[in-house]
């Protein structure tokens, strides 16, 4: 596939996520090293949604979660289990999604910009790898669709650097 960037069409979020999904298979295919794949993930997802000021990854590693590869301003580096909106997903390895993240009791602003956040973990089986954090600057942008979307995406990246 041509790595330039491509255009979705976010008015139909079903059909942009499973051409997202496609695109990122051909993207990530043949290649499974972590920071690589990590990497081109956050570069294809930051580019394609609209409205977004940060997508990248928190990897996992003794006991807390590393700033990874990313787009958007530099962030905090270290987030403890259980600490933020990352630290949560990744303590109860579960998506969460926060509307707006000045209602976020211990929410990390990284971004003064963000207002709205999706962390997705990534789950190897049982073995947390990390985390994938979206953040906004909309009030709600991330809604059951995007959470749907997202976590196939999430999923298509575990598979990949197995
Ligand atoms: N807001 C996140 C921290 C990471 S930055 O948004 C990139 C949190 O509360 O965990």
């Amino acid at each position: 596939m041509s790595h330039a960037s491509r255009h979705y069409d976010f008015g139909s979020p079903a059909t942009a996520y499973a051409e997202l999904a496609r695109d990122l298979r051909a993207l990530l295919a043949g290649e499974r090293d972590l920071i690589a794949n990590a990497a081109n993930t956050a570069a294809l997802v930051h580019d394609a949604l609209p409205d977004l000021n940060w997508t990248g990854f928190y990897l996992y590693k003794s006991g807390e979660l590393v700033l990874g590869p990313f787009q958007g301003k530099p962030a905090c580096v270290r987030i403890g289990m259980g600490k933020g909106v990352c630290g949560t997903a990744a303590a109860r390895r579960e998506t969460v999604l926060v509307e707006d993240v000045h209602a976020f009791p211990g929410h990390i602003a990284c971004d003064s910009a963000s207002n709205s956040e999706i962390v997705i973990p990534l789950l190897r089986g049982a073995e947390l790898m990390g985390v994938l954090d979206l953040d906004s600057p909309k009030l709600r942008r991330f809604g059951a669709e995007d959470q749907r979307g997202l976590e196939t995406l999430a999923r298509i990246f575990v598979e990949s650097v197995e």
